[in-house]
């Protein structure tokens, strides 16, 4: 059986949203309406607003409500930002931008930072050799200083969590956080599975705020295994290519 796929990341969001213990790791998240992207702003003073069938960071836009004398929003598109003195006039460039796409809105997490420039997790979580959920491997985004995504290919750097997370929290605890991550991965690939029974690996993006909170900012049904080759452990990446094979990702 082929390994199942699912893009929309409205319908993966619904999907986790159906658990009362995965909802407190879910930012909240709606389809893009006017009035909600409004309300939505009132609220948050900062939101990320996507393609529902988006990859790589394109597409995905950034937008603030500024406390600002001549400027009340701004919004960033790569690496543009426009700014504007009333509602309307943003939300005429913002939908126009979006060239008739399927768009969602998310509450904005105000991500960890490194060397000033912000940060995120990919949590893989794969089947094992016995069928199991297994959570694989964790590595950090840093994105490009220009960006509000932190995606490799929209520029991002994957580092280690370790070099990521050494000056936000002492060792233990960042073994404490790497232990909470990874039961939620499985978690999530568990609650998943209940609505698309044919998955066999995912790969979660993870927003971490000063709380340090995990946020899942969107799961990802054809993660990209190779990310981890860039980790000094090589046997991080070993294993999941070898699970990857085990389920016929790739040939032996
Ligand atoms: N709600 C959010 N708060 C903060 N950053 C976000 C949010 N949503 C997305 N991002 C940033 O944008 C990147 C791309 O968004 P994502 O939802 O993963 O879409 P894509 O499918 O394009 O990867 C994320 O990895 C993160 O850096
Ligand atoms: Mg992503």
């Amino acid at each position: 059986m082929a390994i199942q796929r699912v893009q929309s990341k409205w319908a993966k969001t619904t999907a986790l949203l159906c658990s009362e213990q995965m909802r407190q790791y879910i930012p909240e998240t709606s389809p893009f309406r006017r009035e909600t992207i409004r309300a939505m702003l009132d609220q948050h003073q900062m939101v990320y607003v996507k393609p529902d069938l988006g990859t790589f960071g394109h597409g995905v836009i950034r937008v603030d409500k500024l406390q600002h004398h001549s400027w009340s929003y701004q919004f960033q598109l790569g690496k543009r930002i426009r700014r504007f003195s009333t509602f309307d006039s943003m939300y005429k460039q913002l939908a126009a931008v979006q060239s008739g796409k399927r768009y969602l809105i998310q509450k904005g997490i105000h991500l960890l930072k490194h060397q000033n420039r912000r940060f995120d997790l990919r949590v893989m979580v794969q089947h094992n050799m016995q069928g199991m959920w297994e959570t694989t491997g964790i590595i950090g985004r840093l994105g490009h200083p220009a960006k509000i995504v932190t995606n490799y290919h929209s520029g991002g750097t994957p580092l280690s969590f370790q070099t990521l997370m050494s000056s936000h929290l002492p060792e233990f605890e960042q073994t404490n956080l790497l232990n909470r991550l990874s039961v939620l991965g499985v978690n999530t690939a568990q609650q998943l599975q209940t609505h698309y029974p044919g998955l066999k690996e995912i790969g979660i993006d993870i927003a971490l705020g000063t709380d340090m909170h995990p946020w899942i900012l969107e799961v990802n049904t054809l993660p990209d295994p190779f990310l981890f080759r860039k980790l000094k452990d090589r046997m991080v990446f070993k294993r999941i290519y070898r699970y990857a094979v085990g389920y016929g990702r790739f040939k032996k």
